[in-house]
């Protein structure tokens, strides 16, 4: 990939949305050359990669920023971005059909002939809409027993609505850890999602995903399309993509001065009322030997904790079951559409959809007036 000569150039010049967006912004506190890190980082995020570079045989997009660029490292709300995932469950025992080229559809291909498509022995398909990693370094950050004693506490306190913690093992480090980002908590360490997202949705193999996605599982066609067969990613994308990922600020707060609006305060007082903050929680302390991610607190308004809420899509990813997902952070307030795979237009129907163990809840929100309803969308939007 070639590298933005702007690297040196303001993150808010490379990337100007309307004024009244969110910005990516590096953390405050980072030191120059950890700053340094973050603008190559970011300058890669949005570059091309080439088939001469490693995209590919198949692949979903060409550079990063296709899927979150809402703002860079966030959201997008482009069709685009939506990816499918597939599998097979005979019986109740779930198959990801990796030897047809599961879990992971990748919709493109560098010819015709490689196209995957989904395989006709796959009777789950699902849909998948981009989760943000800004703030990605703070929620990284949050020591595993912060989280695990969160659990417990949701045990005491109702333990039907209780969540459980989705323990992965780290491709990074081989050792356990209790997982906190994506859609089902499958990854606790930024490298590990970052070099996932390489392989899977550009077809750039790197130090941890060696070996190439063969189009639909097939070897002579891998053979026959995968332009380079060697390791990809030589000039270190992995851990550019890495310091983007964990030196990304945290959306900000929206406007500060709506903390006084009395219909932001009653809707903040609502939602915990009646019971959103079980589940969107905050209260967890980041702790690292980097001083710009230790200490922190930051408004995560999830417990990261597995729930289900009746909304499952019947894809196991690790220990988390096909009717489980993670309390996604509500720290972004310009999202549409909501839920893992989009189906909510607004946050009404978001809420609307929850039921299982939020079924109680969701009752009580909807028991509200619809004036207070609305304080509680003002709140969310402008925490
Ligand atoms: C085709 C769309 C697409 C592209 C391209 C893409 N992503 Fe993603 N990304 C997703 C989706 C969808 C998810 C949610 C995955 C899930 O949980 O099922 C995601 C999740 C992530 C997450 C987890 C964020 C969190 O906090 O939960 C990280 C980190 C990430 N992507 C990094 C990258 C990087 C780095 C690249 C480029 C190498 C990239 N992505 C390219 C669609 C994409
Ligand atoms: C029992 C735990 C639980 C409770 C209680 C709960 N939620 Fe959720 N919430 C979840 C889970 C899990 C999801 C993700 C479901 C999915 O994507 O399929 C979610 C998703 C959402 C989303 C969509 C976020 C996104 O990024 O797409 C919004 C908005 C939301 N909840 C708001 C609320 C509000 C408001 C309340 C209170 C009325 C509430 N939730 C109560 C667990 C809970």
């Amino acid at each position: 990939m070639i590298l933005a000569t702007a690297v040196s150039v303001a993150v808010s010049t490379l990337f100007s949305p309307a004024a009244t967006a969110i910005r990516s912004e590096p953390l405050p506190e980072l030191t120059e050359s950890q700053e340094a890190e973050f603008r190559e980082g970011f300058a890669a995020f949005r570059d091309m990669t080439f088939p001469n570079e490693g995209l590919g045989p198949v692949y979903n997009a060409q550079q990063c920023y296709n899927c979150h660029s809402n703002p860079l490292g966030g959201l997008s709300a482009r069709k685009r971005a939506i990816v499918t995932r597939f599998g097979r469950n005979d019986a109740g025992v779930f198959d990801p059909l990796t030897h047809l080229g599961g879990p992971l559809l990748q919709s493109k291909s560098l010819s015709k002939e490689c196209r995957e498509t989904v395989p006709a022995e796959a009777n789950v398909v699902a849909q998948r809409v981009p989760t943000s990693m800004m703030g990605g370094g703070l929620i990284e950050a949050i020591p595993d027993q912060q989280i695990i004693d969160r659990a417990i506490a949701q045990q005491l306190e109702n333990p039907a609505m209780a969540g459980r913690v989705h323990v992965v093992t780290s491709v990074s480090d081989g050792l356990p850890h209790v997982g906190r980002f994506g859609w089902k908590a499958q990854w606790a360490l930024i490298p590990d999602a970052v070099a996932d997202a390489m392989l899977n949705e550009l077809g750039m193999t790197n130090a941890l995903f060696p070996s190439e996605n063969a189009p639909n599982g097939d070897p002579d066609l891998l053979a026959q399309c995968d332009t380079v067969p060697e390791i990809e990613d030589t000039d270190d994308f992995l851990g550019r993509f890495t310091h983007l990922v964990r030196y990304l600020a945290p959306p900000p707060p929206r406007r500060a001065r709506q903390e006084e609006n009395p219909r932001v305060v009653q809707g903040k007082a609502l939602f915990h009322a009646i019971g959103c903050a079980f589940c969107h929680s905050n209260g967890y302390t980041t702790e690292s030997t980097i001083p710009a991610l230790d200490g922190k607190s930051i408004p995560l308004y999830s417990d990261l904790l597995l729930h289900d809420i009746g909304t499952g899509d019947g894809i196991v990813q690790g220990d988390a079951q096909g009717n489980e997902f993670r309390t996604p952070p509500l720290s972004i307030d310009t999202k549409s559409p909501y839920l893992h795979d989009g189906r909510a237009r607004n946050m009404d129907d978001a809420v609307d959809a929850h039921r299982g163990q939020a079924l109680a809840i969701r009752d009580a929100y909807f028991a509200l007036s619809k004036a207070e309803r609305k304080t509680i969308r003002k709140f969310l939007k402008f925490k």
